[in-house]
């Protein structure tokens, strides 16, 4: 698998956090024990997205281990600490879930985190870290994995066969373990955390990307057309002209992408509602959310068929 790059991370990182479901982070977050330092384990870690992000919405104090095969990834993330909040990082090849060295990092760890890496991991892998956290007693919280979906705005013919090579190209082996799960991860975690005894709160955290976006939709746009191609080389030409054709619609502003992505928080316990803490937040939560989602969606939806509508010479 290429090596993610910190400009690649960076870049995404504002869209990663927009597009978070706070009632999954809520829900782990009342699942945790307080008065005690939240020990948390985080897998995949790259420059400490997913710290940034869950730092400020934890119980406090937390002591934070990073994990991540490439050093280069781990050094912006050692600059992550802050109030009530420690920080080490550790370089291993977390693929090698049946080492000790591996299965040692869940000792005392009370979270096991990871976000933008489920899908890229297979089933076994993903069976042996639910019975891990389930051995240690740790609540799970796992964000943005891809779901498969993926709709281009405005449609081109080309889209449909280019999102399922690309998908094709999700379940190759990514070194976690064997072929990966791709779009099926979240699925596959909740049957594999639920086969544990634990509680399980899934929600959408979709990409919703409008034209102000016009970087990270370019490098999807590349990324997506290089993976199609490597699975099927006899289509290259076709699958180039449908690059060509979305990277002119994000040059003239009026390219939309919404990418599908989930949420999945995982604990031993009560359910969410039943902590009393939660209760309000709960319900609040819940409205903030789906006006929230509602908004996002309505004005998506609008900002791609306006474009659509508009003549060639304003797009
Ligand atoms: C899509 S990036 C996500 C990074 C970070 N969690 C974020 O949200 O920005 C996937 C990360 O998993 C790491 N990774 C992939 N395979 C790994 C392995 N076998 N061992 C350790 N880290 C791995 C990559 O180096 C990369 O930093």
């Amino acid at each position: 698998m290429p090596d993610f790059t910190a400009a690649w991370l960076a870049l995404r990182e504002p869209s990663d956090h927009a597009a978070r479901s706070p009632h999954v982070t809520r829900a782990v977050a009342c699942a945790l024990k307080r008065n005690a330092e939240l020990c948390v384990l985080d897998l995949g870690a790259g420059t400490g997205s997913n710290l940034r992000y869950l730092a400020g919405r934890l119980p406090t104090p937390q002591r934070w281990m990073l994990v991540d095969r490439q050093a280069a990834l781990l050094a912006h993330a050692a600059r992550a600490d802050g109030p009530g909040v420690a920080v080490e990082t550790r370089r291993l090849d977390i693929g090698r879930i049946r080492n000790k060295s591996v299965r040692s990092l869940f000792d005392g760890k009370s979270l096991v985190t990871a976000s933008a890496l489920l899908d890229l991991v297979s089933e076994r892998w993903l069976r042996e870290v639910a019975g891990l956290c389930a051995d240690a007693g740790a609540a799970a919280l796992f964000a943005l994995t891809y779901d498969g979906r993926v709709d281009c705005m405005p449609a081109d013919e080309g889209d449909e066969l280019v999102v399922r090579l690309v998908n094709e190209h999700q379940r190759r082996d990514k070194g976690l373990g064997g072929r990966a799960l791709g779009p099926d991860a979240a699925d596959c975690a909740a049957d594999a955390f639920a086969a544990c005894g634990y509680r399980v709160q899934r929600g959408r955290s979709d990409w919703m990307l409008r034209a102000d976006a016009s970087e990270l939709q370019r490098q999807l746009i590349d990324g997506w057309a290089f993976a199609a191609t490597e699975v099927a080389p006899a289509r290259a030409t076709e699958i180039d002209l449908w690059r060509a054709r979305r990277l002119e619609h994000v040059t003239a502003g009026r390219s939309a992408i919404r990418v599908g992505h989930e949420d999945l928080g995982a604990w031993n316990g009560e359910a969410f509602d039943q902590f009393p803490q939660c209760r309000s937040a709960k319900a609040l939560a819940e409205r903030r959310n789906s006006r929230r989602s509602f908004r996002s969606a309505k004005a998506f939806t609008l900002h791609a068929s306006e474009r659509r509508t508009r003549p060639r010479s304003q797009a």
